[in-house]
């Protein structure tokens, strides 16, 4: 559907460090028109820094029914995706795309995160399987495919919305696909912390102001008051992600002001009571 077929890179005018291929192997390809509708992705694939191919697995099926799913062996509830029309598709996809990165989307896998997304947005393409009914024959998972990959703890109806979500994430890692080549360096978590508040105009809405310090035009201050606004935001929702960042010697010398801050505050009101 999507699959252009020489990227620019390679055809032309301007230099292109990186082109992306999805190739998504699923039960419902039309799904992933839904990427077509607006927005960044549709815009990377239309100037072909990404391309998405949808892949019907059941048209690997050998069968006069074009059978996709069997029984658990064993009994239980629910149908298993038999190996056979799902190795077939995956063998395809690779043979057409030996560089690529094969990843199963399936609740039981390693849970995405930008670094994830940063760490798949490396490679020349990457071929997304998605599961259906209660999940895949475990002989697939062992030996086709590279790595399991979860978008939460919460089982969704099949991986496909999961294999959007990692489509959505990596493209926007690919260079020149955003507006402004910093967005993504500036993102929540690519620093290593949440992101800042951000405002537009008007300058007042609804009674609340926009911080003066971001109209006064002094880009230091603003720099800095955006940084501390980004501790403040990870120590009150994220403080997780403080366990395992670099914090500069600023950072350190206003998180201890802060503490010193309450401190007092706290000493205010117990020696009150
Ligand atoms: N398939 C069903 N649930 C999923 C999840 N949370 N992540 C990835 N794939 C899934």
């Amino acid at each position: 559907m999507h699959d252009n077929n020489t990227p620019k890179s390679e055809s032309s005018n301007y230099a292109r460090s990186r082109y992306m291929r999805f190739t998504v192997l699923t039960l419902f390809p039309e799904m992933f028109s839904a990427l077509l509708i607006g927005g960044i992705v549709k815009r990377a694939i239309e100037r072909q820094y990404v391309s998405v191919e949808p892949i019907n697995i059941r048209d690997f099926a050998k069968d006069r029914h074009h059978t996709v799913d069997d029984r658990p062996y064993g009994g239980g509830c629910g149908m298993v995706m038999k190996p056979e029309p799902v190795a077939e598709a995956i063998r395809h996809a690779k043979k057409r795309h030996p560089e690529a990165c094969t990843l199963l989307l399936t609740p039981q896998g390693r849970l995405f995160s930008q670094m994830v997304a940063q760490k798949l947005a490396g490679y020349a393409g990457l071929i997304l399987v998605c599961g259906r009914y209660e999940g895949i024959d475990e002989r697939i998972r062992e030996h086709l495919v590279d790595d399991e990959l979860s978008i939460g703890d919460y089982v969704l109806t099949g991986g496909e919305l999961a294999a959007m979500v990692v489509i959505d994430a990596v493209t926007r890692l690919i260079p020149g696909t955003l507006g402004s080549e910093d967005s993504a360096q500036e993102d929540s978590f690519s620093n290593g912390l949440l992101e800042y508040p951000q405002y537009t105009r008007p300058r007042s809405f609804e009674g609340a102001n926009v911080p003066e310090v971001l109209l006064s035009g002094d880009h230091s201050a603003i720099r800095q008051w955006r940084r501390h606004a980004s501790l403040i935001r990870t120590v009150l929702r994220r403080p997780d992600l403080l366990m395992v960042q670099a914090l500069t010697a600023g950072d350190i010398e206003f998180m201890k002001k802060l503490q010193q801050d309450i401190k007092t505050i706290i000493g205010k009101h117990s020696t009150a009571s």
